[in-house]
């Protein structure tokens, strides 16, 4: 199998018109989370807007500590950022970096992305990338958020395990070819930092209205498995916190704030 070429930092920074995200880029060739070196980084006083890319990860993270496999070719990065939000908000730069993410695979590969509650994002059902947000606060404030991203790019599909090929894509196979990493990245950096400043400025209601469109499984019915709990209900839209809204079978309103969403397939009358 040919090497992977390594993304290009010089590529990435020529045109990118950020203030701070992607301004100081740390590039590595493996390491074992690009969360774990962007906290690091993130305690030692780096910026904010700091990015750390790898081109593999050795142990690489998932939301409710699942592992993330992360092959050669894909996009696996973290940014730090420093919002001036209460702890309980931070979270929330989730949906900041969805939409972000998003957006960017719609208007630069035309590939139809969807949202799925609370950090995946789709095409055609199936996952192309996955969000990890990880907030140090002191004395009862944000410190750092280290904001994960783990994008399949140019990834075959054989290089997951079988079983989560079903439930899987990647850019390459959607596209039935490779995308230049460096000039995506640059974009994304920019919808990212817009993002990031409607979230800090305006609050995370106008997030959600740039949500909302993308998240199809809306008004689906769908189950939540949360912890132990199985909670089975038509979608109806995420709160002000975060949380997800499902009507019950009976009408009744009921919230999760943690867990996945599985939408349920209509048969077909
Ligand atoms: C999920 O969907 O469960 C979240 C996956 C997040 C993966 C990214 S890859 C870059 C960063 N480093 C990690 O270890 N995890 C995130």
């Amino acid at each position: 199998m040919p090497k992977k070429s390594w993304i290009h930092l010089r590529k990435i920074k020529k045109g990118l018109q950020t203030d701070f995200i992607g301004q100081e880029i740390h590039h590595f060739g493996e390491v074992s989370s690009t969360n774990e070196v962007a906290k690091a980084l993130a305690s030692e006083g780096a910026p904010e807007g700091t990015v750390v890319i790898a081109e593999t990860q050795t142990h690489g993270r998932g939301r409710l500590e699942r592992r993330w496999v992360s092959p050669a070719g894909g996009m696996w990065f973290s940014m730090i950022l420093r919002p001036r939000v209460d702890p309980k908000d931070a979270p929330k730069l989730t949906f900041v970096a969805a939409v972000a993410v998003a957006r960017v695979i719609r208007n630069v590969l035309n590939l139809k992305a969807e949202l799925k509650w609370p950090n995946d994002v789709l095409i055609g059902e199936k996952k192309v990338c996955g969000i990890l947000t990880e907030a140090s606060t002191k004395g009862g404030v944000v410190n750092f958020v280290v904001v994960g991203i783990g994008i399949n790019a140019n990834v075959s599909l054989d290089l997951f395990p079988e079983s989560l090929r079903d439930s899987l894509t990647s850019l390459k196979a959607e596209l039935g070819e490779e995308i230049e990493r460096e000039s995506f990245l640059r974009v994304l950096f920019g919808e990212m930092e817009r993002y990031y400043w409607l979230f800090t400025q305006q609050g995370f209601g106008s997030i959600l209205e740039e949500w909302r469109p993308y998240a199809g499984f809306l008004g689906q019915s769908m189950e939540v498995v949360s912890f132990d709990e199985k909670i089975r209900g038509q979608a109806v839209d995420v709160d002000e916190n975060g949380a997800l809204i499902i009507r019950l079978e009976d009408g009744t309103l009921r919230r999760a704030v943690s867990g996945d969403v599985i939408v349920r397939k209509q048969p077909s009358i």
